[in-house]
């Protein structure tokens, strides 16, 4: 078999590579280890950044995103028993963000490349990359049916998120990893109750960080700081709501309650391996970078690092120009990093570190009052959270 590029991983990335490369003409094959179904239900991000959602307009892939997505105009930071809203529309030039649940992004995105006669494999085993030093490099798997495979392709696209096999197959001489965990998780609970407000809100709080978000107007997502190596037997629905309570209290306003659809604990790392090519191996999303949640990054890196290489596989395979290739990962890596420092600035300002002193919990304090009362330090969380630097 032979294709033009062959896509290792289902998720966000390889989903959305598969979709633009197509819209140029290029031919992919995309395999994945897990089933559809298992693809479309995992439970993860939720909010989409403003150039994320033009990006995946004029790929032709948000009739549903504009029908069922709540378009969001700011943050509520909440600390001290406060609660204070940072207007995004004012502080940038008009950017929102938009809640849109990963899992839908994932469904659409499967829904369009089957209707467009796209070659996705689902439930395949011991996915392997070879040649990747040569112009054919081969991307080998057991299909379901138990069959072996072997696709020469020109280029392939590690997409298969952080504990995948593409970043591995980089010699690692030839990699650097910038590597930090944070000592605790998040406890997210996906609950069948209507959000009690209408825009998300970080509450910094004594006993803990917790956030209030949503996926739709009937069904809300909250998430509680916990220990870093808390389990789920721990957190009983009534003492995560307990906690959810206590955490985001203000008189006459109360979290809204409801059962729990999932209840699921993540750890915290920020991780970056560069550079994020060798040879005719590029790496994209997870595969390469993870960033804490807090910033709501992730799958937003992974989009913007798709439509990287969709415009330099163009180059590459269309017009022989090897200009945008090479400059592939040092391009995606500036926008990694800032969302890397803005990830690690958001959690470590609104987290409860587990042993710090007085000093730090002062230093948070006054930190969360400047970007609430300081215009400019507003338009740096703003600017930031809503996406920068722009992808258009
Ligand atoms: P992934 O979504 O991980 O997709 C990689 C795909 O590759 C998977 O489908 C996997 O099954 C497949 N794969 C792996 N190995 C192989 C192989 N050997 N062969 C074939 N296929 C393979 N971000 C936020 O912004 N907010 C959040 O609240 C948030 N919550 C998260 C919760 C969890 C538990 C996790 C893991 C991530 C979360 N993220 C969150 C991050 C965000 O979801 C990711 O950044 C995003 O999924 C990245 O997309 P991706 O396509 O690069 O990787
Ligand atoms: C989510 O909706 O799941 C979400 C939103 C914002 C974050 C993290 C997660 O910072």
């Amino acid at each position: 078999m032979r294709t033009q590029v062959g896509i290792v991983g289902a998720g966000p990335a390889g989903l959305l590579l598969s979709h633009l490369l197509a819209l140029r003409g290029i031919d992919s094959v995309v395999v994945e280890i897990r089933s559809r179904a298992y693809c479309e239900a995992r439970q993860r991000a939720g909010l989409l950044e403003d150039g994320s959602v033009r990006l995946l307009r004029e790929a032709g892939l948000a009739d549903r995103l504009d029908r069922e997505g709540l378009e969001h105009g700011g943050i509520y930071l909440q600390f001290s028993g406060e609660r204070h809203h940072l207007d995004f529309r004012d502080l940038t030039d008009g950017r929102t963000v938009t809640v849109y649940a990963q899992t839908e992004v994932v469904k659409d995105l499967i829904a369009r490349r089957l209707a467009d006669g796209g070659a996705l494999e689902f439930e395949v085993s011991n996915t392997a990359v070879s040649g990747l030093d040569t112009e054919a490099p081969v991307l080998s798997y057991t299909a379901a049916d138990g069959s072996r495979q072997e696709i020469t392709c020109d280029v392939i696209a590690g997409c298969d998120g952080f504990h995948g096999i593409c970043r591995p197959a980089i010699p690692a001489a030839l990699r650097t990893v910038w590597e930090r965990e944070y000592p605790y998780a998040w406890l997210g609970i996906l609950a069948e109750a209507p959000p009690a407000t209408d825009e998300l809100i970080y509450a910094h709080h004594p006993t803990g960080f917790a956030l209030y978000t949503m996926r739709t107007m009937q069904v809300s997502k909250l998430y509680l700081q916990v220990d870093h190596d808390a389990r789920a037997d721990d957190w009983p629905e009534h003492r995560i709501w307990a906690a959810l309570q206590e955490r985001f209290a203000l008189p006459g306003w109360a979290v809204k309650e409801g059962p729990a659809l999932d209840i699921a604990i993540t750890p915290m790392r920020s991780f970056v391996s560069a550079p994020m090519r060798y040879g005719r191996l590029f790496l994209a999303g997870d595969a390469s970078h993870i960033v804490p949640p807090t910033g709501a990054k992730g799958l937003n890196l992974a989009i913007a690092d798709v439509s990287v290489l969709a415009d330099a596989l163009t180059g590459l395979l269309l017009r022989r120009d090897e200009r945008l290739i090479d400059a592939y990962s040092s391009t995606c890596l500036a926008r990694v990093w800032r969302a890397t420092h803005f990830s690690w600035w958001m959690t470590t300002m609104l987290h409860r570190t587990p042993g710090a002193d007085p000093m730090e919990a002062a230093l948070q304090l006054s930190q969360l009052r400047y970007v609430t009362t300081s215009r400019a330090a507003a338009v740096t969380l703003a600017e930031n959270y809503s996406g920068y630097p722009p992808l258009h």
